[in-house]
C-alpha cells in the first residue's frame, strides 16, 4: 500500500518537473510547485530539507556539508541517496532473499529466518559513490548527464545485520565460484530491457568479517531509501556494489553480467572518449582510492585575518595514515590533525591557522600507509565517465 501510494506521488512529481519546463509558465509558480512537492517527497522518504537534490526522480540527493563532517556516524536524514531507479515497493512477508548457483543448497531466506537463524553484526563503514567529486573532473557540456556531484556523495554509517559470509557458508560455496554477483529489486529501465541493479565482488571479497547483509542502519530499521528490507554493504569499495532493496546472490564462476558491472562504474585512461571505449575490456571499479575534501572554509570565502579553522575528509579503502594541508598552492605542506578511528570508515581531518591577509590557494592531500599520496592533477586520473575524482583539492580564499 505504501508503495503504491509513493509510486503515485512519484508519478505526480515527474508531472510536475514537466510542468516546470513548459513555455510560458511563470518560473517562480512553476519553481515553487517544485520545491512543495520536492518538500514533500523529502519528508516522505525521511530526508533533510536541506539535502543537495541533483535528481528528483528519481531521488539522487547529496548531504549537506558542514552537519555531514559534524558527527562520525552520518544521520539516516542527511545520509547521501544515490537511485538509479524509484524506491521499488516491497512487502515484508513476502520478501526473500534467494541465494543460488556454485552452491550446495540454494536457500530462500525471509527477514524472521535471516534474523532467527545466523547471529548478528554491526559494522560501521563509509559508502561513498563512484561519482563523488564529478563536478571536479567533468561540466554540463561533457558529463553526458551524468549527476555532478560534490564532495557530497559520501556518509558513514553504522550498520548492522547477518554476515555475508555466514548465508554463503550455510547454503555451501562450490568449487569454481569464484564470485558473489548480488541484484537488487529496483527496475531500472533501458531502451527495451529492465533490471535491478546488480554487481559483484570475487568470493575472497565476500568472505571477509566486514560484509554484511544490512537490516538497520545507526541503530533503526534500514529506511527505504537505503535499501529496506534488506541490502549488501561492501565496506571499502564504491557505493555501487552495496546493492540495496537485494533479492538475489548468485555464486558463479565469472564477474556479474550486469549493466552496472558491465557498462557502467569502469574504469578508462584519460585518451578513451565514449566513442572509443572498450567495455569488455576495462576493468570493473572496486576499492576505493585515497581522496580528501575540505568542508570549511567554503571555496572563495572572504575571511578576516586571525584564526581559521580547516576541516575536511579523508577516506581510502584502507585507514588514511595523513592529511597534509598548503596554504601556498603546493609549495610547502603542513600535517592536519586526524580523528576517527574505524577500520572502514573515513577519518576526519583539521588544523588551525592563522592567516594574515591575501589571498590563498589552499591545496590538500591524504597519504595512505604505504606512504602514496593522491595524484597532483586531475588530467592524470581524467575519464569520460567522470569517476573516481581523486586529484588534489584546491581552494582559493581571501582574507582581509
Ligand atoms: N542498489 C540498487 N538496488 N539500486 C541503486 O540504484 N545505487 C548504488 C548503491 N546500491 C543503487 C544500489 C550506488 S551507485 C550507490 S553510490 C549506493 O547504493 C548509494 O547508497 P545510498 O543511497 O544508501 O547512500
Amino acid at each position: 500500500m505504501a508503495g503504491m501510494k509513493r509510486r503515485d506521488f512519484l508519478k505526480q512529481l515527474a508531472a510536475l518537473a514537466t510542468l516546470s519546463q513548459l513555455p510560458g509558465l511563470p518560473v517562480a509558480l512553476a519553481q515553487l510547485e517544485m520545491d512543495d512537492a520536492l518538500a514533500a517527497l523529502l519528508q516522505e522518504l525521511g530526508k533533510s530539507a536541506d539535502m543537495t537534490v541533483y535528481r528528483a526522480d528519481p531521488l539522487n540527493a547529496g548531504s549537506p556539508l558542514e552537519p555531514l563532517r559534524a558527527t562520525h556516524e552520518t544521520p539516516a536524514d542527511i545520509f547521501y541517496v544515490r537511485n538509479h531507479a524509484p524506491l521499488p515497493a516491497l512487502d515484508a512477508d513476502s520478501w526473500r532473499l534467494e541465494v543460488d548457483g556454485l552452491v550446495e543448497r540454494p536457500l530462500s531466506l525471509g527477514l524472521a529466518a535471516l534474523r532467527r537463524d545466523f547471529p548478528r553484526h554491526e559494522q560501521e563503514a563509509t559508502l561513498q559513490c563512484a561519482g563523488f567529486r564529478r563536478q571536479e573532473m567533468l561540466n554540463e557540456d561533457n558529463a553526458g548527464g551524468a549527476l555532478l556531484w560534490c564532495s557530497d556523495a559520501i556518509s558513514n554509517g553504522r550498520w548492522a545485520g547477518v554476515r555475508l559470509r555466514d548465508v554463503l557458508e550455510a547454503a555451501g560455496v562450490q568449487a569454481g565460484a569464484v564470485h558473489v554477483a548480488a541484484l537488487g529489486l529496483d527496475e531500472i529501465v533501458k531502451g527495451a530491457a529492465t533490471f535491478g541493479l546488480g554487481g559483484s565482488i570475487t568470493l575472497e571479497k565476500a568472505l571477509g568479517d566486514e560484509l554484511l547483509l544490512a537490516d538497520e542502519l545507526n541503530g533503526a530499521p534500514l529506511p527505504a531509501a537505503h535499501g529496506w528490507p534488506l541490502r549488501l554493504v561492501v565496506p571499502g569499495y564504491i557505493g555501487a556494489r552495496s546493492v540495496k532493496w537485494l533479492g538475489r546472490l548468485t555464486l558463479q564462476a565469472d564477474q556479474s553480467d550486469n549493466h552496472y558491472q558491465q557498462r557502467a562504474y569502469k574504469h578508462f585512461p584519460p585518451d578513451v572518449s565514449a566513442e572509443t571505449a572498450d567495455w569488455p575490456a576495462a576493468d570493473s571499479l572496486g576499492e576505493l582510492r585515497l581522496n580528501s575534501v575540505f568542508i570549511s572554509p567554503e571555496a572563495d570565502a572572504e575571511l578576516p585575518a586571525g584564526p581559521l579553522r580547516l576541516a575536511g575528509i579523508a577516506i581510502d579503502s584502507q585507514p588514511v595514515a595523513a592529511v597534509e594541508f598548503s596554504l601556498d598552492g603546493g609549495a610547502s605542506w603542513q600535517a592536519a590533525g586526524l580523528s576517527g578511528e574505524g577500520r572502514w570508515s573515513w577519518r576526519f581531518w583539521a588544523a588551525q591557522v592563522d592567516l594574515t591577509p591575501g589571498d590563498y590557494e589552499l591545496v590538500l592531500r591524504a597519504r595512505d600507509q604505504a606512504g602514496n599520496t593522491q595524484p597532483e592533477k586531475v588530467e592524470e586520473i581524467w575519464n569520460f565517465k567522470g569517476y573516481m575524482t581523486n586529484h588534489w583539492q584546491r581552494r582559493s580564499i581571501r582574507v582581509v
